[in-house]
C-alpha cells in the first residue's frame, strides 16, 4: 500500500464529497447523503478548520480524510466533532489511524488540544474503534436533537 497523508486542499473537496456519499450509501444508517450535500458538509469543515483537515491519498486517488475543529473550552482547547472516513477498499489497513494520528499531532502542536469529543454511531464497531484510542462514551452529557420548526410551534403556544 502506498497511501500517504497530506493536508487537504480546496480542490480535493469535490472528490471527497463523492467518496463520502459513496461510503455512507453503503452503510446502515438513517443518513441519506448525496454528492452535493456531502460536498457542502466538507466545504463547511474546510472553511472552519482547514489546518486540521487531512486526506489520505494512494498515488492520485483520494481514499480517506479526517477533519475536526478547535473549540476553546473552560479547561483549554478541545477538538469538537469532525468527519472521518476511509474508502471501503482501503479500510482495515491502518489508514484511519494514520489520519487521526496526523491531525491529532498537529492539533496538539499548533493548538495545545487536550480532549477530542464527537458524536458517533451507536454500533459496537464505532464504540470499539474509539475505545481503542481511549475515547469513550461520555457519562455526563447527552446528545439531543429535534425539529426547529416543531420547537417554534411549541414556543408560539407559550
Ligand atoms: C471508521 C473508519 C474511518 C476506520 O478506518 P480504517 O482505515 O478502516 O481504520 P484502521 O484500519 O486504522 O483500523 C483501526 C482499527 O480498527 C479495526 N477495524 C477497522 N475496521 C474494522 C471493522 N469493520 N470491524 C472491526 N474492526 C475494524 C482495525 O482492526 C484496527 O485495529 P487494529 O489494527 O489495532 O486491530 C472506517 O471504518 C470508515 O470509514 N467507516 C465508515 C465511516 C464512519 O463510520 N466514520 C466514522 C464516523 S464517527
Amino acid at each position: 500500500m502506498t497511501v500517504r497523508v497530506r493536508a487537504a486542499a480546496r480542490k480535493d473537496l469535490p472528490a471527497l464529497g463523492r467518496l463520502y456519499a459513496r461510503i455512507y450509501a453503503g452503510m446502515k444508517t438513517s443518513e441519506r447523503w448525496t454528492v452535493p450535500t456531502a460536498t457542502s458538509l466538507l466545504e463547511h469543515w474546510f472553511g472552519a478548520q482547514q489546518d486540521l483537515f487531512a486526506v489520505a491519498e494512494d498515488r492520485n486517488r483520494l481514499v480517506g480524510a479526517f477533519v475536526t475543529a478547535v473549540k476553546p473550552w473552560w479547561d483549554g482547547n478541545h477538538l469538537e466533532g469532525g468527519e472521518l472516513f476511509v474508502d471501503p477498499v482501503y479500510q482495515r489497513q491502518g489508514v484511519g489511524r494514520l489520519l487521526v494520528r496526523e491531525v491529532f499531532s498537529r492539533a496538539v502542536q499548533k493548538h495545545g488540544a487536550t480532549v477530542f469529543e464527537a458524536v458517533t454511531f451507536r454500533t459496537p464497531f464505532h464504540r470499539a474503534w474509539y475505545a481503542s484510542l481511549g475515547i469513550q462514551e461520555n457519562q455526563d452529557l447527552l446528545w439531543v436533537s429535534g425539529s426547529v420548526p416543531a420547537a417554534l410551534k411549541k414556543l408560539a403556544r407559550q
